[in-house]
């Protein structure tokens, strides 16, 4: 993959950080469909991790042996119909990266730093180019810190469990509301406080608290930000596959 980091950029760099449920995801894909850009899911990124780690049956806390895997696998996107796929060496995993035990190993496997540098590096190089929206923990803070729109979303824990919830059940996995919110609490604080990049705002990230928004009112307010930034120009819609 070419870093294209002398390249004249081709759009803006936005980055939306916050806890798992808050609609980063939905809001990142649609942000981008709107504004032409390229689209990236970090947090898909950890959970391929997690997939390759749990598949040759590894410890999820030997950051040592992850540091390894992560020199040893390939992450990729791809667009097909639509839809933008996860793969892993080539497999498409995008419905295995999306249980409740990969949530889990994805959490843990993010605290350690050699996984977080190798990621890290390859969302640099993929957003680069600019002309992206990219949704995590750290993308604002690390990834991208000098990116020019950043959002913190935000939402209440019952109403992202929920929405969580709902999300697996039109997925055919069925769970508990109660478990998900709690494993949903418990994989909150663990990103707030690890040593590494833990998830906080940037001290520039626009904070917009999604609780009792719509996806298409937390979209405007989105877009209107973006556009009355001075460096904003519209792009073809891409896929992270195709920088
Ligand atoms: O956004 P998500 O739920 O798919 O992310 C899965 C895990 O990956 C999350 O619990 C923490 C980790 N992650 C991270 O540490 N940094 C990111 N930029 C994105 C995700």
């Amino acid at each position: 993959m070419s870093g294209a980091v002398s390249a004249p950029k081709k759009g803006l760099i936005i980055t939306i950080d916050g806890p798992s449920g808050a609609g980063k995801s939905t809001l990142c894909r649609q942000l981008a469909a709107r504004l032409g850009y390229v689209a990236l899911d970090t947090g898909a990124m950890y959970r391929a991790v997690a997939v390759a780690a749990a598949r040759r049956g590894l410890d999820g806390e030997d950051c040592a042996v992850l540091e390894k895997l992560c020199a040893a696998i390939r992450i990729d996107f791809r667009r097909e119909a639509d839809r933008e796929q996860v793969l892993l060496d080539g497999e498409d995993v995008s419905a295995a990266i999306r249980t409740p035990e990969m949530s889990l190993l994805s959490s843990r496997v993010s605290r350690c730093s050699g996984v977080r540098r190798a990621l890290v590096r390859r969302q640099q190089e993929i957003g680069a180019a600019g002309g992206v929206v990219l949704e995590g923990r750290d993308t604002g803070t690390v990834v991208f810190p000098r990116a020019e729109v950043k959002f913190f979303l935000d939402a209440g824990v019952v109403e992202r469990g929920r929405r969580r919830y709902r999300e697996l059940f039109a997925k055919g996995i069925e769970v508990d509301l109660q478990q998900t919110i709690a494993e949903m609490e418990a994989r909150d604080r663990a990103d707030q406080e690890r040593e590494d990049s833990p998830l906080s705002a940037a001290a520039d990230a626009v904070r917009i608290d999604s609780t009792a928004l719509a996806v298409d009112e937390v979209l405007d307010r989105m877009l209107e930000i973006i556009r009355r930034h001075p460096g904003f120009t519209p792009a073809a819609a891409k896929s992270p596959g195709d920088t």
